[in-house]
């Protein structure tokens, strides 16, 4: 059975979709979990459904884009719990629909500070007591635009493969420290996000088809099978694993 019995958790983007269900059930798995987001309602939800299931959250808001406010969560962490953190989530991420013509460098500079940087800034400041614990799971959401080019998805793809060539050389710098560092590279999620723009698409029906049609299981992910990826990684059960871009696609890549 896997556990996080007194794990102590920061997941960002925790308000919504992937990052919810992934902070709901690391708090279900025994873990007690920061849910940091720049919704504060959003976070505060997130903070009511694991209370109102019996487990332990906090609320934190931070705009991971600022590197201040990126320290400040890390250092109110380590603070409340005796230099402690024992899994980071950089979950939190958005997207960008268009192509090199169509992409503007502040559209490029928006995903790079929230979707690079963020988790960038993150690691960074909580690396350090991980070290010195000797243990630790740092785990970022890239996404199957991480290992693959995307159509009309520019800016999305270069920061998706940035994270996940983070991800490998924090696992080659900090491998015998026993923290572990690993992406997951989700393929499309059944999240917020996603709902909206099928709503507002003109023919909903064939928008799903689209979205669905690439894998090979004919469908999206309900976000509490990224969350069970996650689960895995944030626990000793996956001890052997570091530098990993775990793909959860339902067979989107198989077939490229
Ligand atoms: N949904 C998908 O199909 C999909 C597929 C592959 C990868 N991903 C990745 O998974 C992650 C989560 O995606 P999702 O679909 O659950 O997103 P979502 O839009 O449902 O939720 C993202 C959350 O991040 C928060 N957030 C956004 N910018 C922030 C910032 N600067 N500081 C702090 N919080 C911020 C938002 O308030 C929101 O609560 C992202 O990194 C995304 O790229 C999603």
């Amino acid at each position: 059975m896997i556990h996080l019995t007194d794990k102590i958790a920061i997941v960002t983007g925790a308000g919504s979709g992937i990052g919810a269900a992934i902070a709901v059930c690391f708090a279900e798995a025994g873990a007690r979990v920061y849910v940091a987001d720049c919704n504060e309602i959003a976070a505060l939800e997130t903070v009511q459904t694991i209370e109102h299931k019996g487990g332990w959250a906090r609320s934190h808001l931070v705009d991971i884009a600022q590197h201040s406010a990126c320290d400040s969560l890390i250092q109110r962490v380590l603070l409340e719990n005796n230099q402690r953190c024992d899994v980071l989530v950089n979950n939190a991420g958005v997207g960008h629909v268009g192509t090199i013509l169509t992409t503007d460098p502040s559209d490029l500079e928006r995903l790079w500070q929230i979707n690079l940087r963020g988790a960038y800034f993150l690691s960074r400041a909580v690396l350090p007591s991980m070290i010195a614990q000797q243990s630790g799971s740092i785990i970022h959401l890239a996404s199957i635009a991480g290992v693959m080019g995307m159509e009309a998805r520019f800016a999305y793809t270069i920061t998706k493969h940035a994270v996940v060539g983070m991800t490998r050389a924090m696992a080659m710098d900090h491998g015998t420290t026993g923290v572990r560092i690993n992406c997951i590279c989700p393929g499309r999620v059944q999240t917020p996000f996603v709902a909206a723009r099928l709503r507002e698409s003109p023919d909903p029906a064939e928008y799903l088809r689209q979205m669905e049609a690439p894998h090979a299981m004919k469908r999206m992910a309900e976000p509490f099978e990224i969350a069970s990826a996650a689960l895995y990684l944030a626990s000793d059960a996956s001890s052997f694993v570091t530098g990993s871009a775990m793909v959860v696609d339902g067979g989107y890549t198989a077939g490229k």
